[in-house]
């Protein structure tokens, strides 16, 4: 292994701790934009910053450097605490960077050593640093530099409407999916057939199923998945919410001469334990509980569905997909068999949430109104209850990104 020093920092330095910010705010970006979105002229602000800490004593700006090249930086600074609190003045880390190629080498730990080593020789007794709850590797290499978490920052944002709840006091995932939906949001008959058979050679592979394997449809739709793998010689089960969509479903399994079990059920609330050998939820259907708290009420019910070692494999759009075709708000309109559709795309970066608000025009001029409001999570976020993060490399599949869960004997 090269050698690695620590040293503080000069102006020289600026470039190099530039990049290795940025980096580290794209990481933070990529797990709560609502906190790290930063303004346009944030790299002069930042040089601003550094220059201001460089400058003070009660500051340490810290570089780790192997062969002359900057992988690392630290800052840090003494402050007074409240004066009813003893002692009386305590160490702050604010920052600690590592590039991404020089990480899990100690670099990091170098760094706190010497932040610590500055604060202990100045008689401080007291450190802190404030790491990222929903960061498993961050909280790991704190843990790791004896710190450990003591306070809790809540977060939440201002104004915005969690309910989802539509005029008719439905949530809209109870009212999109109906003629409409298959209306506009798929393609025809041949498009259909050609994309559904990728996504099941896909799914077949990618979870490994065989002849006689059971296996969840959850958020069937139509079931053009469930029909295909009763087809190839799966024990199938539908679920759906749609009472719309399950007449089309029953429809599509009775012209494939397939049998399908299907069940109308929110995906929180399914009702088996350790039945199915695998789950699959296709075509962007996760993400449109209206709490993060319920989704996870959804992964739930589908672990304990699963067998012990059953999968589940969630076909989902990343945010910089998403963040690449609609990046601020976006209008469109299309014309169906004389119907008028106009949509508007917003995204909502406070919530990571894709909204589409839809006016439908008939021709006979009568009006109505659709919503559909998505969270879009980044595969950071889900990580932690996955096994494996499978491309899906099928231009057939929706997915950018498969998400693959196991059912281990303990929790989801
Ligand atoms: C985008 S469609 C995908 C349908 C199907 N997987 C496909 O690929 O064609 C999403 C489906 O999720 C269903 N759904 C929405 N919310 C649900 C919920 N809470 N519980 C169960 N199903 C739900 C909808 O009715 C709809 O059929």
């Amino acid at each position: 292994m090269r050698a690695i020093s620590v040293r503080r920092a000069t102006e020289q330095d600026f470039d190099a701790i530039l990049r290795l910010w940025r980096e580290a705010m794209a990481l933070h970006q990529e797990i709560e934009p609502a906190v790290w979105t930063t303004v346009a002229d944030a790299d002069d602000l930042a040089r601003g910053h550094f220059g201001e800490c460089l400058a003070k004593d009660d500051h340490r700006l810290l570089v780790a450097e192997e062969e002359k090249e900057v992988v690392g930086y630290l800052l840090a600074s003494k402050s007074k605490r409240p004066p009813v609190l003893s002692p009386k003045v305590q160490g702050t880390i604010h920052e600690v960077c590592v590039t991404s190629s020089a990480r899990r080498r100690g670099v990091g730990g170098l760094l706190v050593a010497e932040a610590m080593g500055w604060f202990q020789s100045g008689g401080l007794t007291l450190a802190t640093a404030s790491f990222a709850a929903d960061n498993p590797a961050s909280v790991a290499f704190w843990k790791a530099q004896g710190f450990r978490p003591y306070l809790f920052t809540g977060m939440r944002s201002i104004g915005a409407d969690t309910a989802q709840t539509q005029p008719t006091g439905k949530r809209w995932y109870e009212e999109f999916f109906d003629e409409d939906y298959i209306r506009f949001h798929l393609g025809g008959a041949a498009w259909l057939a050609e994309r559904t058979t990728g996504e099941c050679d896909f799914v077949v592979q990618a979870l490994g199923l065989k002849e006689g394997d059971r296996v969840l449809d959850l958020c069937c739709g139509q079931a053009r998945h469930s029909a295909e793998l009763a087809r190839r010689g799966l024990d199938v089960t539908g679920v759906d919410l749609s009472e719309y969509l399950l007449g089309l479903a029953r429809k599509t399994a009775e012209e494939a001469q397939v049998k399908v079990r299907f069940e109308r059920c929110d995906m929180r609330e399914l009702p088996w334990n350790g039945e199915f050998d695998a789950a699959i939820n296709i075509f962007t259907s996760f993400g449109y509980l209206e709490a993060d708290e319920e989704d996870e009420k959804a992964l739930r019910a589908v672990h304990t569905a699963l067998r012990p070692g059953g999968r589940v494999l969630l076909d989902l759009p990343t945010l910089s997909h998403f963040q690449k075709i609609h990046p601020g708000r976006k209008r469109d309109w299309s014309e169906h068999e004389g119907r008028l559709v106009v949509d508007e795309f917003t995204w909502d970066m406070h919530r990571s949430r894709l909204r589409l608000e839809r006016a439908i025009v008939e021709p006979d001029g009568v009006r109505r109104r659709k919503r559909f409001d998505l969270r879009i999570y980044t595969t950071r976020r889900l990580r932690p209850c996955c096994v494996e993060v499978a491309s899906s490399g099928s231009a057939h599949l929706a997915a950018l990104i498969c998400l693959i869960l196991a059912r281990t004997r303990g929790g989801c």
